[in-house]
């Protein structure tokens, strides 16, 4: 019901009377004015004025499922989303979830990580209410050498929702850093359950930084506020990413990888780069020509030689 209430503070113009809630909404003024009370201790600022009614003023900095969820529209992505508060990892609750075969397109979020983690065993520092991250459970039926088509969507997924909302224009920096004028705006992290090479379920794992200020981030990042000069509405950028992510992932399932791909180039921090990358088998430098249709890097050593790489950490030298 809260929902309810919320959406039409949201959409009436002005003030709305107790009255005329009551009678849309078919319920007492004073089960309408106990709402309200609830609403206010969850953090809604919500005026009340004799003979004009209530309107809603601003409305709290937390995730909130049904904020999330209102007008998202999307049919796979965001299935079920759980808001949390503090959790170790969300990549840890999605699989408890996914392991208990949680549906597709189910989503974990949390205000806080204790132990958020990064690709590479780094970590990834989760300040409480400043960021969004997300695991998100997906059950695709595709072979294991096109999983990395998936981390490629979320990165371009990531990108063009960060433009969408912020008009900020993000490149990605291989396989799937989000960049901000060289600074990191957001990571993705791509783990799976697999069973004698049959995949359970994947999941991708999302941390963006949203409101954090200079202080609060680590050198080499970047958030959304501290690009833009302003604070954003976690809800509501929760809300572009999901749908963005919805619109990658139908094209994954739909076997159109041709554009995500175009995409992915377009936006590219790596490519006509001279990089350095840096795997389990050593160090190569060279020049970053392309990417192959499992989405690795192919790289033109000074011998000419092209060496092809499927996972590592990339330093862009020119
Ligand atoms: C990277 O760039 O190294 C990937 C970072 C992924 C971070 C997200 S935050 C939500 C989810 N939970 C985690 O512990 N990690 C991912």
């Amino acid at each position: 019901m809260q929902e309810r209430i919320i959406q039409f503070l949201k959409e009436s113009d002005g003030y709305i009377s107790g009255e005329e809630m009551s009678q849309r909404l078919k319920m007492s003024r004073a089960a309408i004015w106990k709402h309200m009370q609830e609403l206010r201790a969850q953090g809604y600022e919500i005026a009340a004025v004799p003979h004009l009614g209530y309107q809603l003023v601003t409305c709290p900095d937390k995730l909130l499922g049904y904020e999330i969820r209102t007008g998202l529209n999307t049919k796979i992505i965001g299935s079920k989303i759980i808001v949390l508060d503090t959790v170790t990892s969300t990549m840890d609750e999605a699989f408890r979830l996914g392991n208990e075969g949680c549906p597709e397109g189910t989503v974990i979020c949390a205000e806080a990580q204790s132990k958020g983690r990064g690709r590479l065993g780094r970590v990834w520092t989760s300040p409480k209410s400043k960021g969004l991250y997300f695991s998100l459970v997906l059950r695709p039926c595709i072979p294991l050498n096109q999983l990395a088509q998936l981390t490629l969507m979320s990165a371009v997924a990531m990108a063009e929702a960060i433009e969408d909302i912020s008009g900020l224009k993000p490149s990605i920096k291989w396989p799937n850093d989000i960049l901000w004028e060289g600074l990191k705006l957001a990571g993705i992290l791509t783990e799976l359950r697999a069973e004698s090479d049959q995949v359970k379920f994947i999941v991708v794992g999302i941390g963006l930084n949203v409101n954090s200020s200079l202080s609060q981030l680590t050198p080499g990042a970047a958030s959304l506020k501290v690009a833009a000069g302003q604070a954003f509405n976690r809800n509501e950028v929760f809300q572009a990413i999901l749908r963005s992510l919805e619109k990658g992932y139908v094209k994954i399932l739909h076997r159109e990888f041709g554009g995500i791909m175009e995409e992915w180039k377009k936006r590219s921090a790596t490519l006509n780069k001279r990089v350095r990358i840096t795997d389990a088998s050593g160090s190569i430098e060279g020049e970053a020509i392309d990417l192959d249709q499992d989405g690795a890097l192919l790289i033109r050593k000074d011998n000419g030689l092209i060496v092809k790489k499927s996972a590592g950490d990339v330093f862009l030298l020119r």
